[in-house]
C-alpha cells in the first residue's frame, strides 16, 4: 500500500489540529504524527524553548505548523490563541487536550494543602474548559465533524496511592468527556478521552527511574513488557481525531497501558512504600512447580 493510501484511509490530509502541551511527550509525539498525516497543526506551548524545538521539527516535515507561546490555563491567552489559529488557519478540525502534571507532588492526602488542590485543578481540568470552550465555536463554523481528544490517565480508572487530588482531577475527565460528547454530537463533534500509563516524557522519566537490576520486573508487570512511549498515546489521539477510523466512537476512553490496568495495581511493600513492580515471586494459592 503506498503512503498516499495509507493517508486516505486515515483521513486528515490538510484538516487543521491544535494540540496543547505540543512541545515535549505525548503532545510533541501527536503534533509529529498529525504532521505525518497530513494535517495542519497548531501547537500551544507554555516553555519558549520547547516551543521554539517543536516549531523546527514540524517545520522540517514541511508541515504548515503554528507555534504559539501560551499559557492554557488563562482565559484570556486561550481566547489569543484561539484568534492565532482562526486568522491562520481559518478553521479547526480537532483539538488534542494534552497538558496535564502531577506537578511533582507526592504525598499521602491528609499532607497535602490547598495551594497544591489549586494548582493541580488549573493544569489538569481549567485549561481543558477554557481551551475547549473557546474552540467549539470555529470548530462549528467549520462545518459538521470534528473531534475533541482529552488526556486522561489510566488512574482515573485505579486507585493510585500519594496523588490523590491528582487522580481526583484526571477522573473528573471522564465526566467532562462524556457529558460534553452528549452536548456537542448534534453538531457532528465526537468527544474522547486517551489515558495512559506510565510513559517516558518530559515529566516522566520512567525507564531511568526503575535501577536497571530491576528492569526486568516491567515485563511481568506489564503485559506488553515495558512503559509506554509518547507514540503508544500518539496512535490512540491519531485514532480517535479521524472521523472516518472512529466516526462512530464518542465519550469514551481508549486506554493504552501495555495492558497494565487489565493486569493489576499497585502495591504496599513491607517498608511501607508502594510499587507497582511485583517484587514476591510466589502469591500465596498458585500451584508452582516447584511446590
Ligand atoms: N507521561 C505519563 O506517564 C502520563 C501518564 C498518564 C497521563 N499522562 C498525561 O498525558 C498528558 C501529557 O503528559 P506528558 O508526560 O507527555 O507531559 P510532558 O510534561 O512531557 O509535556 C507536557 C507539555 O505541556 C507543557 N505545558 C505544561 N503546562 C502548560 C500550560 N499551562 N500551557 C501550555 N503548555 C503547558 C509543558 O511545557 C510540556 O512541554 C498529560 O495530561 C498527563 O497528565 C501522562
Amino acid at each position: 500500500m503506498s503512503a498516499a493510501d495509507e493517508m486516505s484511509i486515515i483521513g486528515l490530509a490538510g484538516k487543521v489540529a491544535l494540540v496543547t502541551g505540543g512541545g515535549a511527550g505525548i503532545g510533541r509525539a501527536t503534533a509529529e504524527l498529525f504532521a505525518q498525516a497530513g494535517m495542519r497543526v497548531a501547537v500551544a506551548e507554555i516553555d519558549a524553548e520547547r516551543a521554539g524545538e517543536v516549531r523546527d521539527a514540524l517545520e522540517k516535515t514541511g508541515c504548515d505548523a503554528l507555534v504559539v507561546e501560551a499559557d492554557v490555563r488563562k482565559g484570556d491567552e486561550v481566547r489569543r490563541l484561539i484568534e492565532a489559529v482562526d486568522s491562520r488557519f481559518g478553521r479547526l478540525d480537532v483539538l488534542v487536550n494534552n497538558v496535564g502534571d502531577y506537578l511533582g507532588f507526592k504525598t499521602e492526602f491528609v499532607e497535602s494543602d490547598e495551594d497544591q488542590w489549586q494548582a493541580l485543578y488549573e493544569v489538569n481540568l481549567l485549561h481543558m474548559f477554557h481551551v475547549t470552550k473557546a474552540a467549539i465555536p470555529l470548530m462549528r463554523r467549520s462545518g459538521k465533524g470534528g473531534s475533541i481528544v482529552n488526556l486522561s490517565t489510566v488512574e482515573a480508572f485505579r486507585g493510585i496511592p500519594l496523588t490523590v487530588a491528582y487522580a481526583a482531577f484526571k477522573s473528573a475527565i471522564t465526566g467532562f468527556t462524556q457529558s460534553l460528547a452528549v452536548e456537542v454530537g448534534q453538531h457532528g463533534i465526537r468527544v474522547n478521552a486517551v489515558a495512559p500509563e506510565t510513559t517516558n516524557s518530559a515529566q516522566i522519566t520512567a525507564t531511568s527511574r526503575v535501577p536497571p537490576e530491576n528492569r526486568e520486573y516491567l515485563k511481568r508487570w506489564f503485559p506488553i513488557g515495558r512503559f509506554g512511549e509518547g507514540a503508544d498515546s500518539a496512535g490512540a489521539v491519531l485514532y480517535l481525531a479521524s472521523d472516518r477510523l472512529s466516526g462512530w466512537v464518542s465519550g469514551t476512553t481508549v486506554v493504552v497501558d501495555g495492558g497494565a490496568l487489565a493486569a493489576g495495581a499497585w502495591m504496599r511493600m513491607q517498608d511501607n512504600g508502594w510499587t507497582h513492580l511485583p517484587i514476591i515471586v510466589a502469591d500465596g494459592y498458585t500451584p508452582r512447580g516447584d511446590k
